[in-house]
């Protein structure tokens, strides 16, 4: 195959921050996908209804003219029911960060089965939980030592629909079939990369993020999950601009951006390993169904026809910078 045509792709966990930042990588994701969960970590973090109003309209503007739904969610807190309830018509659902795991995340949560009154009142509203699983072990064990999180949490609360946002281990993929209230995320960049594309030779601060990848083994879980389009698993591709003076310095923050490149990478992946025809299950299907989710129409076509990836775009270096890439988008409609 040559070509192929996606359906309403969904990126289902995406930051686009605020500001500048936010008009330079907005349009790049909206472009190319009819919606996709928008991450709440900014600075102070999107936590109440008037904040999540107000960055709902920013989003929406910096998408204009592209038909793109932005799927809003809320920094998780000690909500009450009444404030869960006036906020679940503007939400797909809420973020809970464990307190300092990743970027901007340091309001996040120190005891998570303190906060039960919080799951149970989410589950009786039915508004889903999204999970930064890691706990502040050693890093490479952080998503495995969470699985325990995960578990209880499943376990405790069975009408709670829990994603697993950006996995990264073999371990968590086999947590979708134990349980069923849990799905999750995978990140085109962890289909592809182990450490060893990050700190195996020179430090690749570009391909830096949380969680950070994993083993060969890891690797190999995730990415057979998802060309075999794993009726639990979405692509959600944890894309983290920032400005390239705070990635090329030391203390590097955390965070890869792809939005520009995802379907063309995805392309190139699938076809290679014979799965193109499972990519667009992977892409949309799956997030529509778990999510009972409709998309604005929009398709999207590709061809093995070569792309160089920029150097930077409005001063953000996505991955790969300058490399070829074998697919590209020829159109949109
Ligand atoms: C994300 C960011 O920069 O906001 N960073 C990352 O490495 N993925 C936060 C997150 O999703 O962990
Ligand atoms: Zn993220």
């Amino acid at each position: 195959m040559t070509e192929i045509t996606l359906h309403s792709p969904l990126d289902m966990h995406i930051h686009f921050r605020q500001d500048d930042m936010l008009k330079v990588v907005a349009p790049l994701s909206a472009n190319h996908f009819a919606g996709g969960v928008i991450m709440p970590n900014l600075l102070p973090p999107v936590d109440n209804l008037d904040r999540l109003l107000w960055y709902t309209e920013e989003v929406r503007q910096a998408c204009q003219p592209h038909a793109f739904d932005p799927y809003m969610t809320l920094f998780f807190r000690n909500y009450t029911f009444a404030e869960l309830e006036a906020a679940k018509p503007h939400i797909i659902g809420i973020k809970l960060y464990p307190a300092g795991a990743t970027t901007n995340s340091d309001g996040g949560v120190q005891e998570i089965m303190a906060m039960s009154a919080v799951f149970e009142a989410m589950q009786e509203l039915d508004i889903p939980l999204l999970v930064h699983g890691e706990t502040h072990g050693f890093v490479m064990d952080r998503e495995a030592e969470f699985c325990e999180v995960y578990r209880a949490l499943a376990t405790k609360f069975p009408r709670l629909r829990i994603t697993m946002e950006h996995i990264t281990t073999e371990k968590a993929v086999g947590l979708l079939d134990e349980f069923e209230n849990l799905r999750a995320t995978v990140t085109p960049h962890h289909l592809i990369l182990t450490l060893d594309d990050v700190a195996g030779g020179l430090l690749q601060p570009h391909l830096f993020c949380k969680p950070i990848a994993k083993r060969p083994e890891d690797r190999e879980a995730l990415l057979q999950a998802a060309l075999r389009a794993h009726p639990k698993l979405m692509m959600g591709s944890d894309s983290a601009p920032h400005p390239r003076d705070k990635k090329e310095c030391p203390g590097c923050a955390a965070g890869i951006f792809t939005a520009p490149i995802l379907l063309p990478m995805l392309a190139e992946l699938f076809e290679r390993h014979g799965a193109l025809a499972n990519l667009q299950t992977f892409v949309s299907d799956t997030a529509q169904r778990l999510y009972r989710v409709t998309p604005p129409a929009k398709s999207v076509t590709l061809a093995k026809t070569t792309m160089t990836i920029p150097a930077q775009y409005g001063g953000v270096v996505p991955m790969w910078a300058g490399r070829e890439l074998a697919w590209s988008v020829t159109s949109v409609q």
